[in-house]
C-alpha cells in the first residue's frame, strides 16, 4: 500500500502529477499538502477532488507539527516534493521567501520524513522534484548532464540547488532513500499566467503587449507538462534510490521564436489575419542575470527507464492554446484571488 504525500499538488506540475496518480493508482492514497499561495489553487483539481483515494490538506511545508501529524495519520511511506516558489522574476524581487520555502521547507520535510520513518527505510522514498536551472547557463553548445557541476545563477536556482544538496546530504548521512529529478521548462494547461507561454497566449488573445526580455534570443528546452508528470510516475516507481535523473524535451527554442509561433497559432485559432498580433511584441529591459541557454540531456532516463517525451512541441502548443482559450474564466479566477473563496466554500472554513 502506498500512502504518498505530494507537496505543492495544487500548483501547475503538482496538479498534473496528482491527477495522474489519483486516476492511475486507485489503491494508493494520495495526500496533497499545499499552502495555496498565489500559484496554487483547487480549480486545478476539481475533476478529481471527490475521489476516495485523494485527500487535500491546506498547509505549509514549514509547519513541523502539521507534517508530523500528516505522516502519522496517513501512515505516509513516500513523498513526492514539488512545493516551491517557482518564478525567477519573483525571486529577483524577493529572494527571502525562496529561501524560506525552497530551502527551509525542504529541510523541514526531510527532517520529519527521517524522524517519522525512524530508521525503518524499507519501502520508503523521498522523491524531490527540481529544475535544470541548478546547473547554471549554457553557451550555444553542450547539454546539462546529471554529472554537470551545480552553478546556479538566480536566487530561484540557488534556492533549488540548496534544497537538492540537503536532499542528497540526508541520503548520504542518514541513508534516507532519496531520488532527485531535474527538469527543463514545462508548458501546458493550468500554468499560472506569469510564465512565458501562458502570459503570451493571454496577451495575444487580449491584444495586450508581449514583453520580450532583451533581444528574445535566450534559449529554453520546453517539455509538455503531462510528459513531466509521466516521467515523475515512472521515476517514482522504477528509479534507483540515490540517483538523479534529468528530464527534458530535446526541444530548444529561442524565446522570440516561441512568441512568433504562439502569435501565429493564436491568431489562426481566433480567425484573425496572419501576423495580426506581431505588433504586440515589445522588447523590454533584460532580466537581471538572465541565463542564456538551458538544454537537458535526458539520455540516462531514456536508456535506464525507457522514458521519452510523447508529444511534439507544435502539438503540445496547440493543445495548450486551445485549453487557455477555452478556459479564460480559469485565468480570471486564478489571477483575481477568487479561488480563495472557492477553497473556503469547498472545505467549509
Ligand atoms: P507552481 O508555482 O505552479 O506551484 C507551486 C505550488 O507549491 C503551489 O501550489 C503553491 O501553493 C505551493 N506552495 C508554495 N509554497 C508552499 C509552502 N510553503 N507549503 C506548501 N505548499 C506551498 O510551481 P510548478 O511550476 O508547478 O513547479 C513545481 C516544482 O517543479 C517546483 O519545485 C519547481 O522548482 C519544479 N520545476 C518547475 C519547472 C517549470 O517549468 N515550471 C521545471 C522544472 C522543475
Ligand atoms: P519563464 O517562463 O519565466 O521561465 P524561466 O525563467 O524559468 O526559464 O521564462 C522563460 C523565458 O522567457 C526566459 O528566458 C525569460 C523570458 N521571458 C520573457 O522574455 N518575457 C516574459 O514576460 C517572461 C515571463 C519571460
Amino acid at each position: 500500500m502506498k500512502n504518498i504525500l505530494v507537496t505543492g499538488g495544487a500548483g501547475f506540475i503538482g496538479s498534473h502529477t496528482v491527477r495522474l496518480l489519483v486516476n492511475n493508482y486507485p489503491s494508493y492514497r494520495i495526500v496533497n499538502l499545499d499552502l495555496l499561495t498565489y500559484a496554487g489553487n483547487l480549480y486545478n483539481l476539481s475533476d478529481i477532488e471527490k475521489k476516495s483515494n485523494y485527500t487535500f490538506i491546506k498547509g505549509d511545508i514549514n509547519d513541523y507539527q502539521l507534517l508530523v501529524t500528516i505522516f502519522d495519520k496517513y501512515d505516509i511511506n513516500s513523498v513526492i516534493h514539488l512545493a516551491a516558489e517557482s518564478h525567477v522574476d519573483r525571486s529577483i524581487k524577493d529572494p527571502l521567501i525562496f529561501a524560506k520555502t525552497n530551502i527551509l521547507g525542504t529541510l523541514n520535510l526531510l527532517q520529519v520524513a527521517k524522524e517519522s520513518w525512524n530508521n525503518d527505510f524499507e519501502d520508503k522514498l523521498f522523491y524531490h522534484i527540481s529544475t535544470d536551472e541548478v546547473y547554471g547557463a549554457l553557451s550555444d553548445t553542450g547539454f546539462f548532464e546529471e554529472t554537470t557541476p551545480y552553478n546556479p545563477k538566480s536566487p530561484y536556482a540557488a534556492s533549488k540547488a540548496s534544497s537538492d544538496h540537503f536532499v542528497r546530504a540526508f541520503g548520504n548521512t542518514y541513508k534516507l532513500p532519496i531520488i532527485i529529478s531535474n527538469c527543463s521548462n514545462n508548458y501546458g494547461s493550468y500554468q499560472f499566467p506569469e510564465k512565458l507561454i501562458p502570459l503570451c497566449i493571454h496577451n495575444i488573445c487580449q491584444q495586450r503587449e508581449i514583453p520580450v526580455y532583451g533581444k528574445g534570443e535566450n534559449i529554453r528546452d520546453w517539455l509538455y507538462v503531462e510528459d513531466h508528470a509521466k516521467a515523475i510516475d515512472i521515476i517514482f516507481h522504477e528509479g534507483k534510490v540515490g540517483e538523479t535523473y534529468n528530464i527534458g524535451g530535446w526541444n530548444e527554442w529561442k524565446n522570440i521564436d516561441v512568441i512568433k509561433l504562439l502569435i501565429d497559432k493564436v491568431d489562426t485559432y481566433l480567425g484573425r489575419k496572419k501576423g495580426t498580433s506581431e505588433k504586440l511584441i515589445r522588447f523590454v529591459k533584460d532580466r537581471a542575470g538572465h541565463d542564456y541557454r538551458y538544454a537537458i540531456d535526458a539520455t540516462k532516463l531514456n536508456k535506464e527507464i525507457g522514458w521519452k517525451p510523447s508529444l511534439q512541441f507544435e502539438e503540445g502548443i496547440e493543445k495548450t492554446i486551445k485549453w487557455y482559450l477555452n478556459n479564460q474564466d480559469w485565468v480570471t479566477k486564478v489571477t483575481s484571488g477568487d479561488y480563495q473563496k472557492y477553497y473556503e466554500e469547498m472545505y467549509k472554513l
